[in-house]
């Protein structure tokens, strides 16, 4: 369905054309001025210079070409130029209806699917989940449902950090708490025992204890970093522990991740990556790419056009350890070959921009990857506690995402129950629907890359720009629902045109849906879905307060309101499932 700038763009291309114009300078914008008009078109200002003419006249000879059009209500040239525009009641209505009837409620799917990976969530195996990893969780959840919407392909892979420093150290700890177990026996051949030697919170203890120990004792360092080496080199032993900690880990970040309401289509990691790394290396050697740079083999990316200095892509270390960069290039190695993408989405804190200017810059220059595959690097700010700086525990440790979920549920659970009645089941049912909303709602109105501040009393308030004013007036128009389907039927209505200025206001709101839709996914923007419906629920509130809906005696009035109720509905469950949350049926 085109939009409705669109819409109206091109009735206005027609005029300009007609009137000998050319329909360059036929934009039509939402107005700036939403008490004189709906629309506005700007196009006889810019035409003025080129036909030498006053600006009022090209506007009067194009607004004389427009009165017999359905689509305006109203369209009048103002001085000194502008054309305001009144949308016609009429095709508003019957707009809104078929946004009901169509899939995707208007939105059309891409003519040319592309097949899209986007790398998120990147959790630390064995380490804990901190609210750093929140971010990519939740924005690159939002991304993935946003291109899927678009109609393209898309893949979401975790990409664990599954391959370092970290497995080292939690072998070496076990190895000394339990140098009994096979894996420590250098001669045992038989299998190692199915069943993982710790629990997810035995392991969540051993990784921070041998991480703390190592800072302070050199010996127990070094044996970590020969066991993480043991490890990436292929020791039978140190192997099977290496799978028993993914196990156990991967099992409870599912767990985590369904809380989130976040899903993987790939749970691949660093350690996919290793086995291309030896051809990968030899190629780049072998083809001129690589040199040696003090015994480290570099790739150079720096270009003329550089204004700071990027310094070379590290392929190995002097030592012949593999590096960051050197992983992140053979996961795109084993993306091309597996599975085509067109393009790939990172979805990671800004900090790390210059890895990724890096790796992309290597990946093309070395063909690792076609030279039209995107590569687009999606970095998030920091979210930072109410002093500004980021966030932690009120003892000023780092916050642990589990925690803070439960912290935003209490929180969620007072609200809900203060001042109703509800069971002690759903009041928590519903605590953890909302404390979702909140949470992801907190982070994405504000754009990716800004560090934003998390803000528990701001982001659970029924008030204002936050994930439960949205859900409690999607809750509001599904209770009005309800009690109207008691006693009548709720499908095949339809929104009639109105004279009343509040409905039509609302109905301009919906109607911009799938515009938003375009520019959404265009900017990979998030943020400006939660722009859009906290401008819808506002338009719907002013409408509910100032109309009298399940009291309204006229039947055929009535009907058009519910159908405008059930289309708003729509829109804003549609938004916020592509923000990754839902909305309860009470609250
Ligand atoms: N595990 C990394 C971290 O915690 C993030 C991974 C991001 N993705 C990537 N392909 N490098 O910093």
């Amino acid at each position: 369905m085109k939009t409705i700038l669109t819409t109206i763009a091109v009735c206005m291309e027609d005029a300009f054309t007609k009137a000998g114009y050319d329909k360059s300078y036929a934009k039509v914008t939402v107005s700036n001025r939403p008490d004189l008009c709906e629309f506005q078109c700007n196009g006889a200002m810019a035409a003025a210079k080129a036909y030498k003419k006053a600006p009022i006249m090209i506007a009067n000879d194009v607004v004389a070409l427009l009165q017999e059009t359905d689509l305006f209500e109203t369209v009048e040239a103002v001085n000194p130029g502008f054309i305001n525009i009144k949308l016609d009641a009429k095709c508003l209505a019957d707009y809104l209806n078929q946004m009901e009837q169509e899939e995707g409620l208007g939105f059309e799917k891409a003519e040319n699917p592309k097949t899209i990976m986007i790398d998120y969530g990147g959790p630390n195996v064995a380490k804990p989940l901190h609210v750093g990893h929140l971010r990519s969780a939740i924005i690159g959840e939002s991304v993935k449902r946003i291109a899927r919407f678009a109609g393209h392909q898309v893949i979401g892979d975790i990409h664990l950090g599954d391959w370092g420093y970290q497995m080292g150290l939690i072998i070496t700890e076990l190895k000394k708490r339990k140098p009994d177990l096979p894996y420590f026996q250098e001669e045992f051949e038989g299998e190692y025992p199915e069943e993982a030697p710790f629990t997810i919170s035995e392991l969540e203890e051993i990784y921070p204890t041998a991480s703390s120990y190592a800072k302070e004792h050199d010996d127990y360092r070094e044996n970590a970093l020969q066991a993480t080496f043991l490890l990436q080199n292929g020791h039978r032993g140190y192997r099977a522990i290496w799978k028993h900690i993914m196990n156990v880990s991967v099992t409870d970040l599912k767990k985590n991740y369904e809380n989130l309401n976040v899903a993987f289509d790939l749970w691949k990691g660093e350690a996919d990556a290793q086995a291309y790394i030896p051809d990968m290396v030899e190629r780049l050697k072998s083809e001129g790419y690589a040199h040696l740079d003090d015994g480290a083999l570099v790739v150079d990316v720096k270009e003329d056009t550089d204004t700071k200095e990027i310094p070379p892509c590290m392929i190995l270390k002097s030592d012949g350890a593999a590096l960051y960069d050197t992983t992140d290039l053979a996961t795109l190695v084993e993306r091309e070959e597996m599975y085509h993408p067109d393009e790939v989405i990172y979805v990671v804190d800004k900090r790390q921009e210059l890895h990724f200017v890096q790796v992309f810059r290597c990946a093309k220059k070395t063909g690792i990857v076609d030279s039209d595959m995107k590569l687009e690097f999606l970095g998030f700010g920091t979210m930072n506690g109410k002093d500004g700086k980021p966030f932690k525990t009120r003892e000023g440790g780092v916050m642990r995402l589990e925690n803070l979920i439960r912290e935003i549920n209490e929180e969620m659970y007072q609200k809900i129950t203060e001042n109703k009645t509800v069971s002690e089941d759903e009041a928590m049912e519903t605590a953890k629907i909302v404390g979702l909303a909140a949470i992801k709602y907190g982070d994405l109105s504000n754009q990716a890359s800004k560090d934003y501040v998390f803000d528990v009393d701001r982001f659970t308030s029924f008030e204002g720009n936050t994930g439960p004013y949205i859900l409690y007036t999607i809750v509001r128009i599904k209770s009005i629902l309800n009690r109207y389907k008691e006693n009548h039927e709720l499908n095949g209505l339809t929104i009639c045109p109105t004279q009343s200025e509040c409905e039509k206001a609302l109905m301009l709101e919906v109607a911009k849906f799938n515009g938003v839709m375009h520019t959404v996914f265009d900017e990979i923007a998030p943020h400006k879905i939660c722009a859009y419906i906290y401008d819808l629920a506002n338009a719907f509130n002013r409408f509910y307060h100032e109309t009298k809906i399940l009291a309204e005696e006229d039947q055929t009035k009535q009907k058009s309101y519910i159908a405008l109720l059930k289309v708003t509905k729509d829109v804003l469950e549609q938004c916020i499932d592509l923000l990754g949350f839902s909305a309860p049926e009470r609250m």
